[in-house]
């Protein structure tokens, strides 16, 4: 009974491997890996799903690199990707398409007159459609989805019906549930594709991040703005800590205002003002809490860089007078 498991399992994997080589040549998970620091797992499971024609969803907290994922995914396949922003904006007409009303005036209701909208374009060319932020679109746009999802069509009024070519196939990304601006999706869309979760980051992998972003600061300097990032997260006074974008964003201010200064990078005080002008406004306190998130910057920042640098510099260092008056 094992035997023939297994036996059945290498046949399967097999299989796999032979689909997964016809459809992704070796170089793809180079080139994607080249662009994407870490997340060997994410573009795996990824490229498994797409490989085997599911539709897909990312979702994961803001500055997870999602983005970056399906990005470098879509190039480094070279299959032809049709992106759509997710907001509230996008009605089913905006996602589908509609008919030009001077043609329609003219001619009436002609093929001709349909302008194709993202998610029929994508079907007609048979290429992924990739949505950003799915969890932001209108509940009545997603609906237009479920049938595409399941059936590979859609039915349009007084254009009929449009079949997806083969290679159609939607990839979305998305924050979970309870980030600022986002709706619950529908359990029949979520039952019509597959999930990845994708978490934070590892302290390591942010700091390549960081360090690529800005190359010419001092990797272990841009550790400990990653470890102050990594700490808003769990401050016991911040309700929401701040992406790692946060932590690029301090290396590249810290970088401008020490030209600026004529000081180095590492001066206490340079990085200590650019984290204030970076984070303060990503970061946000808790109910009840009476300090300002720049004291609590502050706080994070002196207890990160509390071990004298490279320079001699203690680093114990305080926000400007006047920087301490916000309560967001
Ligand atoms: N694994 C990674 N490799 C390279 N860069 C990354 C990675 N993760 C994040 N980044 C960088 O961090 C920033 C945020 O990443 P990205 O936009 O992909 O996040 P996201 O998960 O799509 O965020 P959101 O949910 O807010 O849309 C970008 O500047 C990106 O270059
Ligand atoms: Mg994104």
């Amino acid at each position: 009974m094992m035997a023939t498991t297994t036996c059945a399992q290498e046949k399967i994997s097999a299989a796999f491997s032979s689909i997964a080589e016809m459809v992704l040549p070796k170089n793809i998970l180079s080139a994607i890996q080249e662009q994407v620091v870490g997340r060997h797992r994410e573009i795996e499971l990824t490229l498994a799903a797409l490989t085997a024609r599911r539709h897909i969803v990312l979702e994961g907290p803001p500055g997870t690199g999602k983005s970056t994922l399906l990005r470098a995914i879509a190039q480094a396949m070279k299959v032809g990707f049709v992106f759509v922003e997710g907001n509230a904006e996008l009605t089913p007409a905006r996602l589908a398409g509609t008919f030009d009303p001077a043609r329609v005036l003219n001619e009436g209701y002609v093929a001709d007159a349909f302008l194709d909208g993202p998610l029929v374009e994508a079907m007609r060319a048979g290429s992924l459609l990739y949505i950003e932020e799915i969890n932001r679109i209108p509940e009545e746009t997603l609906n237009v989805l479920i049938t595409v999802m399941s059936e590979g069509e859609i039915t349009i009024p007084r254009l009929g019906r449009i079949l997806a070519e083969p290679g159609f196939q939607m990839i979305a990304a998305m924050n979970p549930f309870d980030s600022v601006g986002t709706a619950r999706i529908s359990s029949a869309v979520y039952d019509r594709m597959c999930r990845i979760a994708v978490a934070y980051q590892s302290a390591e992998d942010e700091t390549n991040i960081v360090h690529r972003a800005s190359p010419i600061s001092n990797k272990q300097w841009c550790a400990q703005v990653v470890n102050v990032v990594r700490y808003t997260r769990e401050h016991s006074d911040l309700r929401t800590g701040s992406s790692v974008r946060g932590a690029i964003d301090t290396a590249l201010v810290a970088q401008s205002l020490a030209e600026l200064r004529g000081q180095s990078t590492e001066t206490s005080q340079v990085g200590l003002d650019a984290a204030l002008t970076s984070l303060s406004g990503r970061v946000k306190l808790r109910e009840g809490v009476m300090r300002s998130v720049e004291d609590v910057i502050c706080e994070i920042w002196n207890t990160v860089f509390s071990t004298p640098s490279e320079n001699g510099d203690m680093g114990k260092v305080t926000a400007p007078t006047g920087a301490m008056n916000s309560h967001s």
